[in-house]
């Protein structure tokens, strides 16, 4: 059995691991070697039901090489500081990792086998052994639809995202909830009586909101009953840094030879844990709305297309109906008034499923079955 090294495993994405490997059972095929950048010597978790010895020093080289494949959440700094070093010394293991840092390296290799298994298979003959996870949009688009690109079909994406408090971390998540909790006990005296002006509950609200009294330090502003129309750095040409990140990782996922436009709007919202995106798409030809359908719904075992009826859209195409779940629907399709080519489509999907632990737990496999 290969030894795997696993770094990070404690985080937000690294639990969304770990429970993953767990309920695959990927323990039962690896001999698993936990690794901790502050606590090693303690007792390592029992994860998969074996023990596993004591937490190693995440930062320690020789550990590090004696490993067949190491998993790595713990992070850009780490992977920065650790990844130079490692193939320094001449560890010629497979790195896989769920940070950004290396994604764009022409040795590295987005993962995403549903999408680009194809790929991944001869970057792996080919004797490269880096591979990263894609940033989570563009994941979960291509998850969605795949269908589309797989065949070749689309001329250019326009996106506005809908992006949840997770990608941006743990205590994000914990800001938006308080900033949401502040808000409710800032007027639930008024709510509670119907005969007050819901107008006065507003101001009062938007006061609060403006006040500086919720807690920042993580989104920067109130994302609570707001949104924030910028997520990552600030680029030279407008775009933020997510935002570039749409074209470049998409057409590397796909290994295209004519880069697909990819561009738009991320936006961040006050959802918890999955991702939205509202699509224009446009087509290189006028395809029948049953066969678009249909190459979307047998791209991948993952992918559903939602009717375009307004009940199963409520039902079935919303952040609260998908978080915690490895289904990526595709819905809201239909011709858009610009023409027979220009399609309309929104998706959802769980950021840090596919959108994050669960390529690298099937890279894994991939390298170990
Ligand atoms: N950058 C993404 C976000 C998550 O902030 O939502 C990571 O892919």
């Amino acid at each position: 059995m290969k030894n795997v090294g696993l770094v990070g495993w404690r985080g937000m994405v690294g639990s969304v691991l770990m429970s993953r490997m767990i309920e695959e059972r990927d323990f039962d095929v690896i001999n698993p070697v936990f690794f901790s950048t502050s606590q090693h010597g303690q007792a390592a978790p029992e994860f998969g039901g074996k023990h596993h010895g004591t937490l190693q020093d995440a930062f320690d080289i020789d550990a590090l090489k004696a490993l067949d494949i190491i998993i790595t959440c713990q992070g850009g700094d780490y992977t920065s500081e650790v990844y130079p070093k490692l193939r320094a010394s001449g560890w010629k293991g497979y790195w896989i990792d769920a940070a950004s840092t290396l994604r764009m390296k022409e040795d590295a290799i987005i993962i995403l086998d549903p999408v680009n298994q194809q790929v991944i298979r001869q970057g792996i003959d080919s004797g490269l052994n880096t591979f990263v996870g894609g940033n989570c949009t563009v994941s979960l688009m291509l998850m969605s639809l795949g269908g589309l690109f797989a065949q070749n079909l689309v001329e250019w994406a326009s996106v506005a995202t809908y992006q949840a408090a997770s990608g941006g971390g743990a205590r994000h998540m914990r800001e938006l909830l308080t900033q949401m909790g502040m808000l409710h006990d800032h007027v639930a005296k008024s709510l509670q009586n119907p005969a007050s002006a819901i107008l006065d509950i507003e101001r009062s609200v938007t006061d609060f909101t403006r006040s500086g009294t919720l807690p920042t330090d993580n989104f920067g502003v109130p994302l609570a009953g707001s949104l924030i129309p910028w997520i990552d750095k600030q680029l030279d040409n407008g775009q933020s840094r997510e935002e570039w990140k749409g074209q470049a990782e998409t057409n590397k996922i796909l290994g295209t030879q004519h880069t697909i436009p990819v561009d738009g709007l991320c936006v961040r919202v006050g959802a918890l844990r999955c991702h939205s995106q509202a699509f224009t798409l446009k087509l290189k030809k006028d395809l029948p709305l049953a066969e678009i359908e249909q190459l979307l719904a047998s791209h991948n075992e993952w992918v559903k297309v939602v009717p375009n009826d307004r009940e199963l859209t409520m039902r079935e195409l919303t952040p609260a109906a998908v978080t915690g779940t490895l289904t990526t629907p595709v819905g809201r399709l239909r011709k858009l008034n610009m023409g027979p080519e220009y399609l309309s489509a929104f998706t959802v999907g769980d950021q840090l499923l596919w959108g994050a632990a669960e390529p690298l737990r099937r890279m894994l496999r991939l390298l170990v079955d």
